[in-house]
């Protein structure tokens, strides 16, 4: 387990960022934490460090957004789906959605926001980020199994 605490916003993402250059293709990235704890924000910042196309909204409506890097990363990265789970009603309707494939693609990463909403399709390697709202401008993020 690793604990970090962030001071800021920008802190957060370049969290995220150090996280992307860390992250193996195949990997299956899940983040728990309350409304408001740096989930996207966490994401925004890995998006950024792999040079993926902006704007990085987060897909709450959508519930997938597909990111094909124009250049895969040092670690061969070549897509990332980010997911936001929040507004699953069940697994089912994710797996309807693909879930299977973006997970089963060699080359991608899966980051996933709420996974507790599609607990039981997440592989048994996934890792977990739990995030943490500790005051209005510091949280903290712990890794599994790091
Ligand atoms: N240290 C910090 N880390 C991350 N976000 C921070 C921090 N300090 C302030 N914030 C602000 O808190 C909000 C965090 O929102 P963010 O969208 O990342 O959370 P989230 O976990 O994705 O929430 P949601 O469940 O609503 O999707 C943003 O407005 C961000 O600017
Ligand atoms: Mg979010």
């Amino acid at each position: 387990m690793a604990t970090f605490i962030t001071h800021s916003t920008e802190e957060t993402r370049a969290f995220g960022a150090s996280l992307a250059q860390k992250t193996v293709p195949g990997t299956v990235l899940a983040f728990r934490g309350d409304l408001g704890a740096g989930k996207t924000s966490s994401i925004q910042g890995f998006l950024e460090a792999l040079g993926a196309e902006k704007p990085y909204t987060s897909p709450t409506f959508v519930i997938m957004k597909e990111y094909r890097l124009s250049k895969p990363s040092e670690t061969g990265i070549a897509r990332v789906y980010h997911i936001d789970a929040y507004r699953i009603e069940s697994p089912s309707e994710m797996e309807k959605l693909g879930f299977e494939e973006w997970v089963a693609d060699p080359e991608g990463v899966v980051l996933v926001e709420w996974p507790e909403k599609i607990a039981p399709l997440l592989p048994l390697q996934t890792k977990t980020l739990s995030l943490t709202w500790l005051s209005d401008t510091d949280r903290e993020i712990t890794v599994e199994g790091s």
